[in-house]
Order: structure tokens, then sequence, then C-alpha cells
């Protein structure tokens, strides 16, 4: 039985979930935080369905074989690719990532919004049956950011090369019409500031992260598993990747100390 002094559990390819760490931290600052980025197998977001599934399940086993009480899915390629059959698989709460078509279909006056999200994602089945359920009176334009996903595992978000590659992704969707953005990456909302920027007043820029910190909120206290205690929590940071370009990137993302360790996992 699960109690509610263990860690969550959360997962990405890489660095991006550290946006969702971000605002749990945020909600929830007395959880126990256990992170994996697969940086070692990123980006997930060109692979296949099967390939994102294997790595997503041995990475839910090891976090769980660390007495996780619950994993959030903090990757939108992840979430479309394995959250469904992870459910079935694990009996303990899972939460995955929403892409923000729904607040964006709801905020939009112009009747088109742009979601930047993976290949992957965009493929999914999970996407398009989201799609056809919240968007069938406006128009919305999907488009690929592989480059924002390079960014910002190499921890480029500032600097004229990351103007560049954003506007180039920003400036098209504006000529469209779009007047809402939807971040449906974890990794993207680390290039918020310029893609704002990049924006202006056209567009609206929408970003999911909060929402999921509050419905693992709600999940917690829903299975009784929330912390209840005034100290701060602790979060520890594992990679499959470079443990030293980590240890740099890592507490520049969070705005905070971390220690980063290195993880094998194994399929
Ligand atoms: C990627 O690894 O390509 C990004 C993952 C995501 O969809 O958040």
């Amino acid at each position: 039985m699960a109690g509610a002094n263990q860690p969550i559990g959360i997962l990405d390819s890489g660095v991006g979930g550290l946006s969702v760490v971000r605002e749990i931290q945020r909600l929830l600052p007395a959880e126990e935080l256990l992170y994996v980025g697969d940086s070692a197998w990123c980006p997930y977001g060109t692979k296949s369905a099967e390939e994102i599934q294997r790595r997503v399940f041995a990475i839910a086993d090891a976090l769980i074989g660390r007495g996780c009480k619950m994993l959030v899915i903090a990757c939108n390629s992840a979430t479309i690719a394995a959250v469904e059959a992870l459910r079935v698989a694990y009996p303990l709460p899972i939460v995955g990532m929403e892409p923000g078509v729904r607040p964006a279909v709801e905020r939009t006056s112009s009747g088109v919004v742009g979601v930047f999200a993976t290949e992957a994602s965009i493929r999914g089945e999970k996407f398009h049956r989201l799609l056809d359920h919240h968007a069938d009176k406006v128009r919305v334009i999907t488009k690929p950011c592989p480059e924002f996903v390079e960014l910002v595992e190499a921890g480029e978000l500032v600097g004229e090369r990351a103007v560049t590659v954003v506007r180039s992704y920003v400036d098209p969707m504006l000529e469209e019409g779009v007047d809402v953005l939807v971040l449906g990456c974890t990794h993207y909302p680390f290039l918020r500031p310029l893609i704002e920027a990049a924006a202006g007043d056209a567009a609206d820029v929408i970003d999911t992260g909060a929402a999921v910190a509050r419905q693992v909120q709600r999940r917690l206290e829903g299975e009784g598993l929330l912390v209840v205690s005034p100290s701060r929590g602790g979060l520890r940071v594992f990679t499959t990747g470079d443990v030293a370009h980590w240890q740099e990137l890592a507490p520049r993302l969070l705005h905070d100390d971390v220690e980063v360790e290195s993880i094998a996992i194994e399929e």
C-alpha cells in the first residue's frame, strides 16, 4: 500500500519535464519528487509509439521500484504513446500531459489556433480524438518543433540563434491568423519568453504545466496520498544522459540547486 510520504515519480525524454516539476513544487512544496530525464534517448518526438512505450515502461518500473506513490508523465509524446497502457498495467495513480487544445479553443477570437507539439504527439490517436472532441468549429494548425527541443536540451534559451529559430516557427502561425498558440511539449515552456516576444500582441501563449500540477493535487487528495506538512520536500534528479551537462543545466532551469545523478534504464 502506497503512503503519502512516498515520492511522486516524474519522467520525460529529457529536461523538458522540469517545467512541470517547477509547477508541482510551486503548488505542492511538501511533496518528495523523483525525476528521470531520458536524455540518452531524447528526442522521443521523432520515435515510434512502440519505441516510446518501451522506454516509458522501463522508466516507470525504475520509479515504482524506488517506491513512488504516483507517476507523472511530464512529456506529451510519452503521454500520447503510453499513458493508457500504463494505466492498465500499473495500479497507482498516473497523471499525463494535456496539450491544451480545449483552453485554446475557448480563448480564440480569430477561430484559428496554433499547436506546437512533437511529430509523435501530432500523429497520435489520442491527439486526434482531442481535436475531434474540442475543435470541430475551430481551425487548428499543428507544427512539430524539433529545434525547440534541441535548443532546450542544449541550454540555449536566449541569444540570436534561439530568437531566429523561435521566430521561424511563430511567424508563419501569425500569418495564418492564429491568435492562441499552444505549447504542446514540456520542453517548450523554457522558450516561452522568446515565443511570447515573437507573438507580441497578436497571440496568447498557453501551456498546461500548472493545470497538470493541479490535477496531481486532485488525484493525491482523492487517493488520500497528499503530504500534509509545513516542511519542504526534496527533489532527486536522474538522467540517462550526460550528468555533467545536466548538472550545469538543471539548476538553471529550476532556478534552484539540485544534485543530478546517473541512472541506467534497462528495457
Ligand atoms: C521530445 O523528446 O521530442 C519532446 C517530448 C515531448 O513531447 O514533451
